[in-house]
């Protein structure tokens, strides 16, 4: 959450800084602000809404010279989001802008900075500005008093600061939230993610927890906890490509939807060799042996692809699953044994709670794979071994290309894993890739060039305020991804049921009109779904089944089908995925929603 973007060089830093935050947009968008030196002098200008207002804003306000500053997206933790909850926050001494939150902050406030200070914000971000201007006072020195204030806070912090009498300048600290230091031919940068800089350059280095780095036009300083000048590792960053780009679409949701098979194809590459799953290049095949059960964590979208991954492990390997939304498993106290493997699935590799999870295993020693697809992210740098997805940016906060691949990863650990247990022949594995292949490359482009014929029961589904979806086996399982997705963007409530269990209470929610949409994509449930869409139908329901051409009988019952191509296996739910996905874009779309960023959300959860 919130996106943090810092600069030093010979360059316009206004520009570099709007443009790095369009750019962390995706990270929270409720309110935005900046503070550079413009002729050694600090100007701050605050905004509520977007990146392009702050632009407006700042256009009208800030004309003169200016080489460095910081700059802030926000999505609001403490504090509404407002002008004057905007970051960047400060004093007369210094200015900063916070990803993170201050678990602490009253008691600081209360405690340490006293009734004297006048706070004019609401947001624990200005209590830290308090802090570090309180030791600052009190020791003279500008790391010194970074390093202190960090000691005394509590939560998670990512920091950019410009201290009024340091022109040119930029500080930076971290502790739980992701930042990294950058350097170009003209300057040097700090950014919660390199996507802010990556115009500018490829080099990029991490900060540690506790580390503090000093950042000036030809210098980078980054200094360790107890003081002492560290020499930064840089990393290079994979070449762009141009998945960040809207190429005439609409929204990038719906770019990215069509992104899908181009994203399978490349992921399916890097992880099969000869028609097999070959993950040899990270893991080798005795990482998946003596592995007594599975815990599977992550959150929001990527939460579903590991409830996928976990009926595949299940179904093919016959070794136990355990899949836990992360900010649960990390207070579980999940019972671990060291012969388990945790694996963790997220797009941005910086999920808070994901990350959570992650450490509590590290911590344990339990073996660790995490399923990410954002490079340089710090779940690649924590887990035992990555597996990496190829879908390339996700600028859309509602996830799709992303699930896709990830889901992709997870059936191939399945198959793995039932491979080295000897669960499976190697001609039965065979048959399983060459049905994704299939998936990827005519299937899915099939239901893409008729995106179209969805309009109409989008257009139907708009005008309702309550939705159910019904599904059972992976189905029930895509259900519920297709109900979060309609959630997120269309802003229409929706449940997802397994079809089953309907009866068990929610049925009486059902009344004339009602739309249920029935994902019935498994030949084997045809028989138990066709009668559980006729009890819902006995009670006015209008059934909209997302099924196979020759699913004869459930097209009969049926109000509204939406057909995919051929028949696929129960292990294949590319397709019916890619369906649900462009469901919900065309019913948020004829409702004329904000859909690549929907209200209150933000793509990268950083905070718990
Ligand atoms: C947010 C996004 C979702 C995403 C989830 C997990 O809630 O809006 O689209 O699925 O975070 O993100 P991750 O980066 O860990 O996959």
């Amino acid at each position: 959450m919130c996106g943090i973007i810092g600069y030093s060089g010979e360059s316009n830093a206004k520009d570099i800084i709007i443009d790095g935050l369009r750019a962390l947009e995706y990270r929270g968008y409720d309110s935005a602000g900046l503070t550079v030196f413009e002729n050694n002098r600090l100007r701050t200008v605050r905004t509520t809404g977007r990146v392009n207002s702050l632009n407006e804003k700042t256009a009208e306000s800030i004309r003169g010279k200016q080489k460095c500053g910081i700059g802030h997206t926000r999505w609001a933790t403490h504090g509404e989001p407002s002008e004057r909850n905007a970051h960047p926050q400060g004093n007369d001494t210094l200015m900063l802008v916070h990803n993170g939150i201050i678990e602490n902050n009253n008691e600081l406030k209360e405690n340490y900075i006293g009734k004297n200070y006048n706070f004019t914000s609401d947001t624990d971000t200005e209590v830290i500005a308090a802090v570090i201007e309180k030791e600052y006072k009190e020791c003279g020195d500008r790391i010194q008093s970074i390093r202190k204030a960090s000691e005394r806070l509590r939560g998670s912090f990512a920091l950019g600061i410009v201290f009024s009498d340091c022109p040119d300048t930029v500080f930076a600290t971290r502790k739980d939230s992701p930042l990294i230091v950058g350097r170009s031919s003209h300057g040097n940068f700090i950014a919660s993610d390199i996507s802010a800089f990556r115009k500018h350059t490829d080099k990029y280095c991490r900060l540690n927890d506790y580390e503090t780095a000093v950042i000036s036009k030809n210098d980078i300083v980054i200094i360790n906890r107890e003081g002492r000048s560290l020499s930064p590792t840089w990393h290079t960053a994979e070449s762009r490509n141009d998945s960040a780009d809207i190429h005439g679409f609409r929204h990038f949701m719906l770019k990215e939807i069509y992104d899908e098979p181009e994203a399978m194809k490349k992921t399916f590459e890097a992880i099969t060799d000869n028609g097999l799953p070959d993950f040899s290049k990270t893991v080798d095949d005795d990482f998946f042996r003596r592995i007594n059960s599975i815990h599977i964590t992550a959150c929001g979208t990527a939460y579903h692809a590991g409830l996928l991954g976990g009926h595949f492990i299940e179904k093919l390997a016959r070794i136990p699953v355990n899949v836990c939304v992360a900010s649960e498993f990390r207070y579980n106290d999940p019972v671990t044994d060291k012969n388990d493997l945790v694996i963790i699935i997220s797009q941005s590799g910086e999920t808070a709670d994901s990350l959570a999870a992650l450490r509590l295993m590290n911590s344990r020693g339990i073996r660790t794979l995490s399923v990410v697809n954002a490079q340089g992210s710090s779940m690649e740098n924590e887990s035992d071994c990555i597996i990496r997805t190829h879908a390339g940016a996700e600028i859309s906060v509602a996830s799709t290309k992303a699930f896709h691949v990830q889901v992709l990863v997870l059936l191939m650990i399945a198959v793995k894993l039932a491979l080295v247990n000897g669960k499976i022949t190697e001609e039965y594995a065979k048959e399983i890739l060459k049905e994704v292949q299939n998936d990827f490359t005519y299937n899915i482009p099939d239901i893409l060039q008729r995106s179209n014929s969805i309009l109409p029961v989008a257009d139907r589904l708009s005008v309702h305020r309550n939705v159910f979806f019904i599904g059972r086996g992976r189905d029930s399982i895509l259900a519920t991804e297709a109900s979060l997705k309609l959630k997120e963007i269309s802003y229409i409530n929706s449940q997802a049921y397994p079809a089953g269990e309907l009866k068990h209470g929610t049925i009486s929610l059902i009344e004339k009109g009602t739309p249920v949409i029935a994902v019935v994509t498994d030949s084997f449930f045809y028989d138990k779904m066709k009668s559980n869409i006729r009890e819902v139908k006995a009670r006015g329901a209008c059934v909209i089944s997302i099924c196979h051409r020759n699913a004869k009988e459930i097209t009969e019952i049926s109000d509204e089908v939406i057909l995919l191509p051929e028949e696929t296996s129960s292990l294949m739910p590319f397709s019916a995925s890619t369906v649900i996905q462009l469901l919900a874009y065309h019913t948020a779309n004829a409702l004329g929603r904000d859909i690549d960023k929907p209200r209150n959300l933000a793509k990268s959860v950083t905070v718990e």
